[in-house]
């Protein structure tokens, strides 16, 4: 059987030093890396420091017994995925029972055969990494479902506003075709490169990153966010030199790093306002600068904005209503280009005259 396990960390918990010496030799044949306590009192100091990937566990030690021992280990959540395999002189049932209870994998009986050993602590080895990759292939998934579902809100929007417009006049078609276009075009950008994710994650793919021209992608970007800056009444100032140029890949920056960073902008001004987007270049980066003179975030906000599985989401100055997904899909974006984001934030309930949001992204990059 090939060894996938190499180097795992086995904590070994025993108050019989041969045990602990029989255990160690066997296990080192297979390059575990091993750590020893001998007892459940410090088994539980050892864990703090050292996660171990597996657990051989006696049951019967002084001071904290093998049963309370892994009770606490299950309790903690730091701790509670490590496969505790129980060490024990014979198998009684209700003993057996219990440890399973408790959360024990498994049991290994002394006195200890090497190959049963070996044979049980690589399988539980395999088992828990198997089932981590299929945790992370799992969270990843919804990520991807995630950026499916709220990158293509924006542009089938505006779809759809179009086509209702249409209903009430028709000739607004060919004054609105060529953004419907970019709408169409940029919904089918968003699905391949979903899938484009999909397959860098599997490896199969590498993140095409190319230079493109900063003015020329924001001005494309707006074209599809114009309905909403005109419903409120806001005025975008862009000041940027028309040859910068930042490494990025093509779709998600348009579609969801400048998209998303403007819908906010837009989403958390008030009406009438101003937003700011310029860019500064030096050496080899450019940082972009988005800054609205809106209702602003709280601190506590700020601190899980790029998070997942926190929400963040508030309602827009006029009711607007989102996901929470935006930020944390910028984040995973910008550093895929390898580049950073900061936010700094003024709370209009704390300052009603200097308030809003600025967020500087710096990407590599530079001038034509
Ligand atoms: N420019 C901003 N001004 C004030 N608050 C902001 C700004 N940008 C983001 N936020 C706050 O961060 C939250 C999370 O933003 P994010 O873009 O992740 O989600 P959302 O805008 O609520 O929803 P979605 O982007 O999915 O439509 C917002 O709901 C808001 O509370
Ligand atoms: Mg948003």
């Amino acid at each position: 059987m090939m060894n996938n396990n190499k180097n795992s960390k086995i904590l070994i918990v025993d108050d019989t030093p041969k045990n602990i010496q029989v255990l160690g030799k066997t296990l080192e044949q297979k390059d575990y890396e091993i750590i020893v306590a001998q007892d459940g009192l410090q088994a539980l100091k050892v864990v703090e420091k050292t996660l171990p990937d597996l657990i051989l566990l006696d049951i019967m030690m002084p001071k904290m017994d093998g049963f309370e021992t892994c009770k606490r280990l299950k309790d903690n959540p730091k701790t509670k995925e490590i496969p505790i395999i129980f060490l024990t002189a014979k198998i009684e049932i209700d003993d057996l029972v219990k440890g399973f209870d408790l959360g024990a994998v498994d049991y290994i009986t002394k006195p200890f055969n090497s190959k049963e050993l070996l044979r049980r602590v690589e399988t539980h080895l395999e088992l828990k990494r198997k089932s981590e990759s299929l945790e992370w292939s799992n969270q990843n998934n919804r990520e991807l479902i995630h950026i499916l579902c709220h990158d293509l809100t924006n542009p089938i929007g505006f779809i759809e506003g179009v086509l209702q417009l249409t209903d009430q006049d028709p000739f607004i078609f060919q004054e609105m075709k060529k953004s419907l276009w970019t709408a169409v075009k940029n919904s089918i950008n968003i699905i391949d490169q979903v899938r484009k994710m999909q397959a860098l994650t599997e490896g199969k793919y590498e993140l095409d990153l190319n230079l493109v021209p900063l003015k020329l992608f924001i001005q494309e970007s707006m074209e599809i966010l114009k309905p909403k800056l005109i419903a409120k009444n806001l005025e975008l100032v862009i000041d940027i030199d028309d040859h910068l140029e930042v490494m990025v890949e093509r779709t998600s920056f348009s579609n969801s790093v400048i998209n998303n960073l403007l819908t906010n902008a837009i989403k958390f001004s008030y009406p009438n306002t101003k937003i700011y987007m310029s860019a500064i270049h030096k050496t080899d980066q450019v940082t972009l600068s988005i800054k609205d003179e809106g209702m602003g975030m709280p601190k506590g906000l700020l601190k899980d904005l790029f998070k997942m599985n926190k929400s963040t989401t508030r309602p827009g100055t006029i009711g607007e209503k989102g996901t929470g997904f935006g930020m944390p899909l910028v984040y995973r974006f910008v550093n895929a280009y390898g580049g950073g984001i900061e936010i700094f934030s003024k709370e209009k309930s704390h300052d009603s005259k200097d308030h809003g949001t600025q967020v500087y992204i710096t990407l590599k990059g530079g001038v034509q």
